[in-house]
């Protein structure tokens, strides 16, 4: 085991766990910005898969493929992570998983070596109760692919402490990401909680018979979905002003749907088995010519996005 401190963020060395669709995304962003990458995985054929598809990414996005030449695939987690001075954990979306992992990555690092969990939902502070150091323990939530998407909220629990969050945070920003401070560790940390806000209103609307489903895509990307990214909302308050902003709210926050429980109608669709892409309907038909249209249609946008 390793004793020197933890480095300066620019070169530090990186353990990516779980080499998934996250997985193999955050650690082609590493390699990217010139970390040396390490990644695993419990499933030998991922783990085999993981540097062919960040290669295949590169190419996809015109980047130098050699960069793949800075991630070693390790079959071993006290390999993977023994030298790291930063391991992200990405495996699946399970708490007893993650505590048993961390519980045994924490054995294998040096002792300032920080630990981020990528989770989407899961508080950051059951997965890193049961650690020693859990001053040095995060959440990074990446958005993806995270080779396009910018934003990592990096969450703090109530033990983190404030070196590790701006280390963190000076990582993420040396590698080209757009870190975001949560300053508590509450569900759905800040992203998920704007969007599905937004989703909950959007089902309420179609529940109501006050539009259907395509008609509220439309809306959104034909309004404000055109301003969103460079107009955020508080900033488009500011704009409008604070004095509009609340008379406004006092007429449509009562008609706003505030139930504190997922909508009787997106429970139907899953009861009836109309999951979306992956069953061919959901709150619309997806003909597979449509979802592969609607996939490389997002894909083009965020490039554009990046490249603009
Ligand atoms: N998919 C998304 O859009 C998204 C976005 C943000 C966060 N997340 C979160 O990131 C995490 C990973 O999601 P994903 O979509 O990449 O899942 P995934 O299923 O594509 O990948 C998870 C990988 O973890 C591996 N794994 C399982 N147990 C392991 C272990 N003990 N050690 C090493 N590897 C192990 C699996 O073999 C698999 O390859 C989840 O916590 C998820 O909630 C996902």
């Amino acid at each position: 085991m390793a004793a020197d401190p933890v480095k300066e963020p620019a070169s530090a060395r990186i353990a990516v766990i779980g080499a998934g669709l996250m997985g193999h995304g955050i650690a082609q962003v590493f390699a990217l910005a010139g970390h040396e990458v390490t990644i695993t995985d419990s499933f030998v054929q991922t783990l085999d898969t993981a540097k062919s598809r960040i290669a295949a990414n590169l190419r996809d996005l015109g980047e130098d493929e050699r960069v793949v030449e800075n991630v070693r695939a390790c079959a071993d987690l006290a390999e993977a992570v023994g030298d790291a001075d930063y391991v992200v954990e990405a495996v699946l979306e399970d708490l007893p998983l993650k505590q048993k992992l961390f519980a045994e990555i924490e054995r294998h690092v040096h002792p300032d070596t920080i630990l981020a969990s990528n989770t989407s939902v899961i508080p950051i502070t059951a997965i890193m109760q049961g650690l020693t150091r859990r001053e040095c323990a995060v959440g990074t939530h990446w958005w993806n692919p995270p080779f396009l998407v910018p934003l990592v909220e990096v969450i703090e629990t109530q033990w983190t402490s404030a070196e590790t969050i701006a280390w963190t945070m000076k990582l993420h920003e040396g590698a080209g990401k757009t870190p975001a401070h949560v300053k508590k560790d509450v569900p759905g940390f800040i992203g998920n909680r704007l969007q599905h806000a937004l989703w909950r209103e959007a089902i309420s609307l179609v529940e109501q018979g006050i539009c259907d489903a395509e008609t509220v895509d439309s809306v959104v990307k034909a309004s404000f979905g055109r301003r969103l990214p460079v107009l955020g909302p508080l900033e488009n308050a500011d704009l409008v002003g604070t004095d509009l902003t609340l008379a406004i709210h006092n007429i449509v926050l009562p008609a706003i749907d505030s139930r504190p429980a997922p909508s009787p109608y997106l429970q139907k669709l899953v009861a009836d088995k109309k999951l979306g892409f992956k069953s061919g309907e959901g709150f619309r038909k997806w003909s597979p010519d449509e979802q592969a249209a609607l996939r490389a249609t997002v894909m083009k946008h965020l490039k554009a996005m990046r490249d603009g």
